[in-house]
Formats: C-alpha cells, sequence, structure tokens
C-alpha cells in the first residue's frame, strides 16, 4: 500500500510573519495527522525556524530546491546537508520553474536528486510536459527523457526512495488542471517506466499530480488509481484549503 502525499510548494510568497502563522494553522488543524503524510515547503529562509516549531510534529518539512554540490564555493546556494540540519526530509527538485526559468537541464536535475538521497532526504522529482509539448504528442516522450536522465545517474533503486511529481506546465498556477483522466494516463506511463527496470519498486513509488489543484477539485484527482496525492503550489497558502486537499485524500 502507498500512503497517499501531499506536499505545499510555498514557492517564493510570503514573509517571516505569514510563515509562522502559517505554520501555526496548519499545527492548529492537524495537517499531517490524517490518513496523508503531508509536507510543507516554505523559502530556504524560514526553513529552519519552522524546523524547529514542528520537531515532533507529524507534519513534515521540504524544501523547494538544493544545490548538486555537496560543500564548497558555491555562493548563493545551499546544500543537502544544510537542509537536513535545519529539519528536512524532503527536497523538490527539477520544478518546471527550475527549469525553465533557471536553466536546469536533465543532468543538473539528475545530480540534485542523487545530492539529496546523499544526505537520507527524499527527493521530489517533478516531471511534466509544456503546452506545446503536449500539442505536438510529445508528452510520454518528454516525461520519459526526464526520467530516464534520473534512472542513469541514480538507477531504479533511486526510485525506492523517492517521490515524483506529474507537473504538466500548462496546468501550473493556471488554473486549468489536467482532467483525472489526463492524470491518470501519464501517472501509469511514469509508473510502467520505472516497472521495466523493478517491478516492485514501481508499486511502491509514490506519483503526485501537480498543477492547479484545489480543495474542490482534490478528490477526483485522488481517486485514480495512480494518483498517489498532490503537490500544491497557490492552494497551499491557505491553511483551510490545503487541509481540506489533505484530507480529500483516499483513505
Ligand atoms: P499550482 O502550482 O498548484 O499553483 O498550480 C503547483 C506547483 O507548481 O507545484
Amino acid at each position: 500500500m502507498r500512503r497517499p502525499l501531499v506536499a505545499g510548494n510555498w514557492k517564493m510568497h510570503g514573509s517571516g510573519a505569514e510563515a509562522g502563522r502559517l505554520i501555526g494553522e496548519l499545527i492548529a488543524i492537524n495537517a499531517g495527522g490524517g490518513p496523508a503524510e503531508v509536507v510543507v515547503c516554505p523559502p530556504f529562509v524560514y526553513l529552519a525556524e519552522a524546523g524547529q516549531r514542528l520537531r515532533g510534529n507529524a507534519l513534515l518539512l521540504g524544501a523547494q530546491d538544493v544545490c548538486a554540490e555537496e560543500i564548497g564555493a558555491h555562493t548563493g546556494e545551499v546544500s543537502a546537508s544544510m537542509l537536513a540540519d535545519v529539519g528536512c526530509r524532503f527536497v523538490i527538485v527539477g520544478h518546471s520553474e527550475r527549469r525553465a526559468l533557471y536553466g536546469e537541464d536533465d543532468a543538473l536535475v539528475a545530480r540534485k536528486f542523487v545530492a539529496v538521497q546523499r544526505q537520507g532526504l527524499v527527493p521530489i522529482l517533478c516531471v511534466g510536459e509544456s503546452l506545446e509539448e503536449r500539442e505536438r504528442g510529445a508528452t510520454h516522450e518528454i516525461v520519459s527523457r526526464q526520467l530516464t536522465a534520473v534512472l542513469g545517474m541514480a538507477g531504479v533503486a533511486g526510485f525506492g526512495a523517492a517521490v515524483v511529481a506529474y507537473e504538466p506546465v500548462w496546468a501550473i498556477g493556471t488554473g486549468r488542471t489536467a482532467t483525472p483522466a489526463q492524470a491518470q494516463e501519464v501517472h501509469s506511463l511514469i509508473r510502467g517506466r520505472i516497472a521495466e527496470k523493478d517491478a516492485t519498486i514501481a508499486a511502491s513509488l509514490r506519483v503526485l499530480y501537480g498543477g492547479s489543484v484545489k480543495a474542490s477539485n482534490a478528490a477526483e484527482l485522488f481517486a485514480k488509481p495512480d494518483v498517489d496525492g498532490g503537490l500544491i503550489g497557490g492552494a497551499s497558502l491557505k491553511a483551510d484549503e490545503f487541509g481540506r486537499i489533505c484530507a480529500a485524500v483516499r483513505k
């Protein structure tokens, strides 16, 4: 059985005061206390304080990005060991905004994936096609290519301690969600690609859907057999909305 997982990606929103308030509200509604494993990913500078407040809490902490290098002269970067140090358990790697706006390619994403695992943290590997790629029928090709890069560097064993998030780029922050059938189709492709290498790992791999998930559409997405939860952007910034998404997972 795969335990559902719901992760909130706060992106570059809020302030220290707002982050503190949101963490407090999520603790108050016991966001991590239900059937789903629940993770919040605040901006880097708020992680340490969030980590202190969440110590011993069922709500888990994640980061939005990481440096692929372990240590050294990398001005402005944050290493996986630093993230572990402040209490992170998960790290998002390869988010489409990193790929599109900050030039991250498949090889760099794969190195980040490995760097995260080396510190005993769980990467949430984001994959997904752009609108143009979907319209020319390249969705499977793109998602397979993104997975292959990580398989090549981490091996299939890496997926035994990882989470994959399918995030069609055209659905992120647009209010245009993939239909449950569209999500299921790609989720099943992702699981199938891993199953070609190792059926047991594929069966236990959690594949999240991300892209305009809201409390009003979460249940129908999460009801699909290969959708094991969600990676939530905008709707993770309001505790009640995020709490309702967490409650929408399959029991
Ligand atoms: P969204 O973002 O829920 O605001 O569409 C999802 C994401 O980028 O992870």
